[in-house]
């Protein structure tokens, strides 16, 4: 097996499209952030490879306003791909790049019941800060979740 984490290139979109599809079933909202995400931050639009095909994808965001502040946007796995750290891998590399920035803090939103990503995050250092009540919507809790990172100040 052959991964590895690249940044995103035009020709990935219809295949992070097709793994939203997969998954959700609704593709517009989705589709339309990955084109927007694409153009607003390629430096930190990662996409990972397995043996040549797209098997995931991660997206974070800088915080405007000159604090130093960021988010983690996004973050899939293909099905078939998935246990194999791929995930891990992506975040990591997300958060090494927001560290070379500056970044001293990284946010993400998760849901109560995605045990998985929960589970993930928790492993690299991420802890939930608060419980946001309909965060996206009517019944779509999440909790946000938030780590520090370490610039080797004692
Ligand atoms: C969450 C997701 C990105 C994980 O990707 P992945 O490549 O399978 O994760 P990794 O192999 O790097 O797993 C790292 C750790 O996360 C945890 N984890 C991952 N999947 C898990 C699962 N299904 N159940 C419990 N823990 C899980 C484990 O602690 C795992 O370490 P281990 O395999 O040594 O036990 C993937 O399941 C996914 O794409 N889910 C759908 C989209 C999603 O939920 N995105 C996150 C939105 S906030």
């Amino acid at each position: 097996m052959y991964s590895y984490i690249r940044r995103f290139r035009e020709g990935d979109y219809s295949g992070i499209c097709h793994l939203e599809i997969q998954e959700k079933g609704a593709t517009y909202p989705s589709s339309v952030f990955i084109r927007q995400a694409s153009i607003l931050y390629p430096s930190t639009f990662l996409v990972a490879e397995l043996n040549g095909t797209l098997a995931g994808y991660c997206i974070g965001a800088f915080c405007e306003g000159g604090r130093s502040g960021a988010w983690i946007l996004r973050l899939r796995v293909a099905p078939p791909c998935r246990r194999r750290r791929i995930g891990s891998d992506l975040v990591t590399t997300l958060l090494d790049i927001f560290l070379q920035r500056g970044v001293a803090d990284v946010y993400l939103s998760v849901s109560p019941e995605n045990y998985a990503a929960r589970n993930l995050y928790h492993t690299l250092g991420f802890r939930g800060i608060s419980f946001q009540k309909g965060y996206f919507g009517d019944g779509e809790d999440r909790i946000i979740m938030a780590a520090q990172l370490n610039h080797g100040q004692e």
